[in-house]
């Protein structure tokens, strides 16, 4: 086991009934004026955003509506909520709904207390913050795990890169699977594939030899595919959903990533695919992964062999090399079976796009098997079209 240094600060709340029962008391330790962030409307439409706002009003909060928060959320987006937060004396931001809401109040968070741009800060000088205003989060959509991290990912348009950046964690998360009931089924299967992916990225790091996040991501991995399968069957299965939930957030808590250097090679591919199409997430991932891992499973055979036994049950073929091959042919099987797209085409994504820019931005990382070039992550690109 490498050495390692864990900690996750965010108290979490599991299960139906949270917000009603704890929220108010929670907000005791605040001030005031709490930030109410939201997306493009789903909140107002399924209750979720009245509940909360009656919440606040009867804990005697006066409510500033930070709303719009996009899918992909924008840098500009996050200026306008840091000046939101700044021109109101905001003392807590509570953010409702998906992993856009919540990435983009974790770097208001940060933005509204710096005067200096957190995009040059963070980039540039590779300084990080420490000062933020406090936040909470009520999850509506599962799937990217940011609920349990300080990590954002947030899209420059003017830069066309869609990148990291680190910001607050929230002090506390509620997380009610009833309230996934409303998100469009195509979504809560890109969200679990998102989680799927995250696993993934962290179990074909560095080093190869087995640890105990391996075993246990292993669980997380096969747990996401049976209950996937399960919502298949019955779309509001909601042990399933719970189950969705929670894994969710373990493959990005940090439980998984102890003791490795993640691999995160598909996530850099998407997010500069995201950066020039504002495509979906979690369908960008499945569309790439297995291309991806068609180019690179023989450089990590032994691992990718593990994982066509212990999360897919194949047994051994004649090398371990087409043991390897075997397990992403069936990832890339169970990707047809949920009905998630198989090609950038079936996204709406054409051959006009600029995938020499995009593979030019994408980052490469130290994690992944097999160290790419600019020029196969754009050959990777080609074929997924
Ligand atoms: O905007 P509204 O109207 O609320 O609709 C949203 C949105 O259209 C809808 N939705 C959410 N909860 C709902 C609901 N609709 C009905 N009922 C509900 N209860 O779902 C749609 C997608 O929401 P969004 O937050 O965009 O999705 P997701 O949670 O997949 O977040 C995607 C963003 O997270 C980033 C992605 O890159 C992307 O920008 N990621 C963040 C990570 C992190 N911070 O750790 C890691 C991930 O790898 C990922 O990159
Ligand atoms: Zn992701």
């Amino acid at each position: 086991m490498n050495n390692f240094i864990f900690e996750n600060p965010t108290k979490v709340y599991f299960g139906k009934g949270g917000v009603k029962e704890y929220l108010s008391s929670l907000l005791k330790h605040y001030g005031s004026t709490v930030m109410l962030a939201y997306g493009g409307g789903s909140v107002k439409k399924n209750g979720i955003y009245e509940e909360v706002a009656d919440i606040l009003k009867e804990s005697g909060k006066h409510i500033v509506d930070f709303s719009g928060i996009m899918s992909n959320p924008t840098y500009a987006k996050v200026q306008e909520g840091a000046r939101l937060v700044k021109e109101n004396n905001v003392d807590f931001i509570l953010a409702v709904g998906g992993g856009s809401v919540m990435d983009c109040c974790k770097i208001v968070s940060a933005q509204a207390k710096l005067d200096e741009d957190i995009w040059d800060i963070e980039n540039q000088k590779k300084t990080y913050p420490t000062d933020f205003v406090p936040m909470g989060a009520i999850v509506t959509a599962s799937g990217t795990g940011s609920e349990m991290n300080a990590g954002a990912v947030i899209t420059h348009q003017e830069k066309k890169i869609k990148g990291a950046l680190f910001g607050a964690q929230a002090a506390f998360v509620f997380l009610d699977p009833a309230y996934t009931m409303t998100v469009p089924f195509r979504q809560v299967i890109s969200g679990a594939f998102d989680t799927l992916s995250h696993a993934m990225e962290t179990y074909f790091g560095k080093p190869e030899q087995n640890n105990l996040s391996d075993d246990i991501n292993e669980a997380v991995m096969k747990s996401v595919i049976s209950n996937i399968r399960i919502l298949l069957e019955n779309h509001r299965d909601y042990n399933a959903r719970s189950e969705l939930m929670w894994a969710s957030a373990m493959a990005e808590n940090g439980i998984l990533k102890i003791g490795k250097i993640t691999d995160f090679q598909a996530h850099q591919i998407e997010h500069q695919l995201g950066a020039y199409t504002d495509c979906n997430h979690g369908q960008g991932l499945a569309v790439i992964h297995p291309v991806l891992y068609r180019h690179i499973y023989k450089e990590g055979a032994k691992r990718f062999a593990r994982f066509a036994k212990n999360v897919w049950g194949i047994d051994d073929k004649g090398t371990e090399e087409e043991t390897a091959l075997a397990g992403v042919e069936a990832l890339a099987d169970f990707i047809k079976e949920t009905g998630l797209p198989t090609s950038f085409t079936q996204m709406g994504i054409d051959e006009k796009t600029d995938f020499k820019a995009i593979a030019d931005s994408a980052n490469i990382t130290a994690g992944c098997c097999k160290a790419l070039t600019h020029q196969e992550i754009y050959e990777i690109l080609k074929e997924c079209l």
